[in-house]
């Protein structure tokens, strides 16, 4: 058992350290990266220790600094243990896992664990703030496969704010049905977390957190793992993209600059079952995407955003950022690379939960900041589920804006998109899912534990300022002849130490 608690985050054992050099050029809003760029900032590893008692332990804490997002200015940020986005969490299936998390910021925040199957005291949401100074433990076994997850604060009214300031990190989960597949997996060189996030700054270099267009905060800046103006070096034939949309409200239309096809992997939840070959991707706040792109010796491939041709029944696209080309990272191939294995053709099998047109249980209906018209109470529970159940719920946008869906706790299967079977890259495990306008979704998930008949779980529109408007729910996972027993919390302040 080796103590790590030493180790100094943003030290010389990361690959690239978040403080980068000033690179002596500046990104222009439409044209990406250009000549004069930076490396990719890989987020460090969160060390652990792992106790006699079998629990890996990790301590994190949130707090103000400053970050030279683009070349030559310094931003005021937050970040966990570092001065923007938070170290990289990593841990197995079947691990229990325990955190001592410091909030040293100057208001209430809390840090909710997106995609993660886990007790409701402990996922993190507006129940279960950290006021200033305060410190909160939560605790739970992963019981879920191999998966990008990501975590991020959930103080209601304010998610967007502390997103956008810079809270934001990786969390991946291992097994060993995954480790046997022989994919790119050597973190920071072939197997590469890029979390993508639009900001606007001030001309002062602060972030600029005025006049939110319908969808919110919308930037003219692509910040990759925190600054502007990204490339990555790539020594390897195939490289992995564990691809997380951070932005408050921007969708993106992945594509590389040169049309080639890339593999999907994995979505929200995990491996699919097979690789699929893509040419575009859709990605809307935070859903993830795994990626494998194949390289040749020596050239340069840039992974672009288009604009967004999922937009019927939309009224202001541009408005919505659904005209704009923007270059998200250059990747530049050494001259010579190693090889890499090819990838499998199978990788985790995925059994339907219910048959596709099982009717569905509820509805949700997504309009004008509301669910089922109503703003999110912090004091009504909108819905309890039975434990131990598979629910099919059904989910449709009726505004002409962009919204998506995401429910805590649970990985769903899409079962059906306006009666149709999904599209290969919504047919995998998802957290959150696009709801195009007018269109109709159902989603299978299972409750399969975890009853508390005080503490609810959320589901949201994940674009983060319609969250932060209310277009919210809670629900209650419940065991046979358990009751709700919500009680009145206060939003901020609740010290669960
Ligand atoms: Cu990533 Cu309730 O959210
Ligand atoms: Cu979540
Ligand atoms: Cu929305």
């Amino acid at each position: 058992m080796v103590s790590r608690r030493g180790f100094l985050l943003g030290s010389v054992l990361v690959p690239t350290a978040f403080a980068v050099g000033c690179a002596g050029g500046t990104s222009t809003p439409t044209s990406g990266p250009g000549p004069a760029t930076r490396p990719l900032p890989i987020p460090p590893l969160l060390p652990s220790a792992v106790g006699t008692d079998g629990v890996r332990r990790f301590t994190l804490d949130a707090r103000a600094g400053s970050t030279e997002m683009v070349p030559g200015r310094s931003t005021p940020t937050w970040g966990y243990s570092g001065s923007v986005l938070g170290p990289t969490i990593r841990a197995r299936r079947g691990e229990q896992v325990e955190f001592t998390i410091t909030n040293t910021l100057p208001e209430a925040t809390s840090v909710h664990w997106h995609g993660m199957h886990l007790p409701a005291a402990s996922d993190g949401g507006p129940h279960q703030m950290i006021a200033p100074g305060a410190v909160w433990r939560p605790s739970w076994t992963i019981g879920q496969q191999a998966a990008t997850l990501w975590y991020h604060p959930h103080p209601h009214g304010a998610t967007e704010k502390h997103v956008q300031r810079g809270l934001a990190g990786f969390f991946l989960i291992d097994d060993d049905a995954a480790d046997a597949l022989g994919l790119p997996d050597d973190y920071g060189v072939d197997d590469i977390p890029l979390v993508l996030q639009d900001r606007r700054f001030t001309p002062a270099g602060e972030i600029d957190e005025s006049d939110p267009t319908d969808i919110g905060l919308l930037g003219d800046t692509i910040v990759t793992n925190g600054i502007a103006g990204a490339h990555l070096a790539v020594g390897t034939e195939r490289v992995r993209l564990r691809v997380l949309n951070g932005s408050p409200g921007r969708l993106y239309n992945l594509a590389f600059a040169d049309d080639r096809a890339f593999a999907l992997i994995a979505t929200d939840g995990g491996l699919l079952p097979e690789p699929v070959e893509l040419r575009r991707l859709q990605l809307s706040p935070g859903e993830r995407a795994e990626l494998v792109v194949t390289l040749r010796p020596g050239e340069t491939a840039v992974l672009r955003s288009l604009p967004i041709t999922d937009r019927a029944g939309i009224d202001r696209a541009a408005e919505f950022g659904f005209d704009d080309t923007f270059d998200l990272l250059e990747l530049r191939a050494a001259a010579d690379l190693r090889s890499s294995p090819a990838l499998p053709t199978s990788l985790i099998p995925l059994a339907p939960l219910v048959p596709a047109h099982t009717p569905p249980t509820r509805t949700f209906d997504l309009q004008w900041f509301m669910i089922n018209n109503q703003r999110m109470d912090m004091n009504r529970i909108d819905l309890t589920v039975p434990v131990d159940t598979i629910e099919v719920w059904q989910v449709r946008n009726h505004d002409n804006w962009p919204h998506n869906f995401h429910i805590h706790d649970v990985q769903f299967q899409i079962l059906t998109v306006d009666g149709a079977p999904p599209p290969p890259a919504l047919a995998g495990w998802k957290d959150t899912v696009y709801t195009s306008s007018g269109v109709t979704y159902t989603l299978a998930m299972r409750f399969a534990d975890h009853t508390d008949p005080t503490f609810p779980y959320m589901y949201h529109c994940h674009l983060l300022h319609h969250e932060d408007q209310g277009m919210m729910g809670q629900f209650l996972v419940l065991a046979p002849g358990m009751s709700a027993t919500p009680r009145a919390m206060a939003m901020a302040g609740m010290d669960h130490g």
